[in-house]
């Protein structure tokens, strides 16, 4: 498959990620009803002097789950130590991250929901009573040792919050969920991307980048770095409206930020399923995509645009998909 201009998924160059990361709240665009709950409980949390509650961070890839748990890290003043949940295999590697813990420290944990669910059990005493509980060794002679934890905060991170399972979900005293940013929250972000990497950027040509960026702040950024490079070569190095345009147009993405694989999949539902419902099995395997990725990635956005809707039966296109890629209905 192609790499995708428009995805949300990290890869291998955004390295350059972390260096255009805000890093305090007030730098941290958009996401107001998060921010402002956010806000309160840290400040709160501090004048306790405790730590703050556990925050479960959700939404799909690229809409700033990272960035806030870092930025948890640098408003609260604690260091930060990370993990995920798919390199999280055994007990053993949970125990030893936690027990590097030191008081007010922010245990971040990406992709929270891929943890075995039985190594989620050793979670729950110390996310609770800052308690670690396990069994050493697996025969005869094995036994159960408990150590306290200093007092710390985890931050999960997850693109699908219903796949976590209810006890652990229940444990996180904060719950905040991330939206798709708007055009205007997108253009203040490729504007503080364009100061941070001292390339000039024209306000239209700004807005022309949010606009073909899915809501995600991770596609205006690489967005952003590719038009650049269009407008170090093919102009003087400012990049304006008519450099923005042709080189999203020469990227193939369009006005709504789509790519080929979001046409693939609109297409492949209105010609092979004659329009929908289908089942998203059905559609991941006409695609060759996974399932998952299918939901995670590409299906929110086409939802959130009113192009594509969920039905007890299935996975339908709506009108608006059919004047967007100009397909007469049957
Ligand atoms: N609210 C925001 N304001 C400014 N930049 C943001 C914001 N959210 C995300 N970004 C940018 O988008 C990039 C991807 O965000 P990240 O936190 O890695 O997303 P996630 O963890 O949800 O996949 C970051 O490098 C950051 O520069
Ligand atoms: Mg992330």
């Amino acid at each position: 498959m192609d790499e995708r201009i428009v995805t949300n998924e990290v890869l291998g160059e955004d390295t350059f990620e972390t260096s255009i990361r805000p890093d305090s709240i007030d730098e941290y665009i958009g996401q107001s009803e998060a921010k402002e709950n956010l806000t309160i409980f840290m400040k709160a949390a501090k004048m306790r002097k405790e730590p703050l509650d556990h925050v479960l961070l959700y939404g799909p890839p690229g809409l700033g789950k990272t960035t806030l748990a870092y930025i948890i890290a640098n408003e609260m003043g604690g260091n930060i130590k990370t993990a995920s949940g798919p390199s999280i295999e055994k007990p053993g590697d949970l125990a030893a991250v936690l027990s590097t813990l030191e008081p007010g420290d922010i245990l971040f944990i990406d992709e929270i929901h891929r943890m075995p669910r039985y190594i989620e059990e050793i979670l729950y005493p110390a996310m609770e009573d800052f308690m670690l509980d396990i069994m050493i060794g697996n025969d005869a002679s094995s036994r159960n040792i408990k150590i306290e934890l200093p007092p710390f905060t985890l931050v999960g991170a997850t693109t699908r919050a219903g796949d976590l399972s209810d006890p652990l979900r229940d444990r996180f005293g904060i719950v905040l969920k991330l939206e798709f940013y708007n055009t205007e929250e997108l253009t203040s972000i490729v504007q503080r991307t364009s100061r941070v990497l001292e390339a000039p950027i024209e306000d239209q040509a700004a807005i022309e980048l949010a606009r073909r960026s899915r809501g995600t702040p991770r596609i205006a950024n690489r967005l952003f770095k590719r038009v650049r490079d269009f407008a170090l070569v093919m102009g003087d190095g400012v990049i304006n409206k008519e450099i923005a345009s042709m080189s999203l147009d020469r990227l193939k993405v369009d006005k709504l930020g789509l790519d080929n694989t979001d046409y693939h999949i609109l297409k492949s539902i209105i010609e092979q399923f004659n329009g929908g419902p289908v089942g998203i099995d059905a559609l991941a395997a006409s695609i060759g995509e996974e399932r998952g990725t299918l939901e995670d990635v590409y299906e929110p956005y086409l939802l959130q645009n009113g192009l594509l809707k969920r039905t007890s039966r299935g996975r339908m296109v709506t009108e608006k998909a059919y004047e967007h890629l100009g397909i007469e209905k049957k």
